[in-house]
């Protein structure tokens, strides 16, 4: 399918506008410099910049996330995630764009001192339930769900991170974008770096590349907690049912499958913790480019590509696109 066609086939798709139009892709020429002579061509997609509530990947994909077909009658949203979630803190500014209530299932317990994430959680006027595992957070919603209903209004569940084939077009959408923004030419192939987690910004990537067809674009997807095998399948999945609701044969994602590739090297010692590796990423980025990265998924990227550039994994003539994914209220997180 060229261009147009898939622009056609998502504008199908009612959305909810959030993200500012398209995002930059700058060159990283000084990272580039800092990382040794054999370095490819490096850009950065700056989806830092999608434009609402502090910007970030999952701007993308609430938009279609909370389609206004979705919304009929609909008085609150619920979600869930860790403390220091990116994906809570857009969902509750969209809750307030939209005039609904917010209702955040998240792990741990209530801060004393709330920082970064956790202070716009409340800025922006959600309200909290605080449960001990991730199991416990899907029962909790539904819960939270029922007692909405019970007092009368009409909750909206949106996955963890909007990791689903619905949230997912929204980084179709990207794929275009960066289909437009990246000229194909046929010595040459472009290796697109990104931070994983839920899967879903992978999957519309996956998605995206694959209906436009784009045999020069690798995906290389680092993960910040889930298990490399698990984080691919996962984003299979979802890209495929991406596919779907786009009118098109799942198994067209095929050969972008085969180019699709994950780590979950950066992980350490666990979800938010930074390592020697995401810190020196971080000091990388700051100080050569003054591109900032968050501790617990970008940074981790960041690792996972400066680790994929020293042991030589693409080559010399080869393009390199690290999508900036976003979650700079966590560098004002304490704790
Ligand atoms: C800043 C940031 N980058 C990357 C991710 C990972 O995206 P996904 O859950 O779609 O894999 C998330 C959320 O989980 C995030 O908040």
């Amino acid at each position: 399918m060229n261009a147009e066609a898939l622009r056609a086939a998502l504008d199908q798709h009612p959305r909810t506008h959030l993200v500012a139009g398209v995002t930059p892709l700058v060159t990283a020429p000084r990272l580039r410099g800092t990382l040794g002579p054999e370095t490819p061509e490096l850009w950065i997609k700056l989806d830092e910049e999608t434009g609402f509530g502090l910007g970030g990947n999952k701007v993308r994909k609430l938009e279609h996330e909370l389609a206004p077909t979705r919304l009929d009658g609909v008085t609150h949203l619920i979600t869930t995630g860790g403390a220091q979630s990116n994906h809570a803190r857009v969902t509750a500014a969209a809750a307030a764009r939209l005039g609904l209530g917010c209702l955040l299932v998240l792990n741990g317990t209530e801060p004393a001192h709330p920082t970064g994430n956790a202070l716009l959680h409340r800025l922006l006027g959600a309200k909290f339930r605080w449960v001990g595992s991730r199991a416990e957070r899907e029962p909790a919603m539904q819960e939270e769900a029922a007692r909405i209903a019970e007092a009368g209004g009409r909750a909206l569940i949106i996955p963890l991170g909007a990791s689903t084939t619905l949230g997912a077009l929204g980084y179709v959408r990207a794929a275009l974008e960066l289909h437009e923004q990246i000229d194909e030419t046929r010595d040459r192939d472009v290796h697109i770096v990104l931070a994983s987690s839920s899967g879903g910004t992978l999957a519309g990537l996956i998605a995206g590349f694959a209906l436009v067809e784009r045999p020069d674009i690798h995906l290389y997807a680092i993960s910040s907690d889930t298990p490399r095998d698990e984080l691919l399948r996962t984003a299979a999945d979802l890209a495929g049912g991406a596919v779907e609701r786009l009118g098109a044969d799942p198994k067209v994602i095929a050969d972008q499958l085969a180019r699709t590739d994950a780590s979950d090297a950066q992980v350490g010692d666990g979800y938010g913790i930074p390592t020697p590796a995401s810190r020196e990423a971080t000091e990388l980025f700051a100080r050569s480019e003054g591109l900032l990265v968050d501790p617990t998924y970008t940074s981790k990227a960041a690792a996972g590509l400066v680790a994929a550039i020293r042991s030589g994994r693409f080559l010399a003539g080869d393009r390199i696109v690290f999508l900036h994914t976003g979650g700079h209220p966590a560098l004002f997180a304490n704790g």
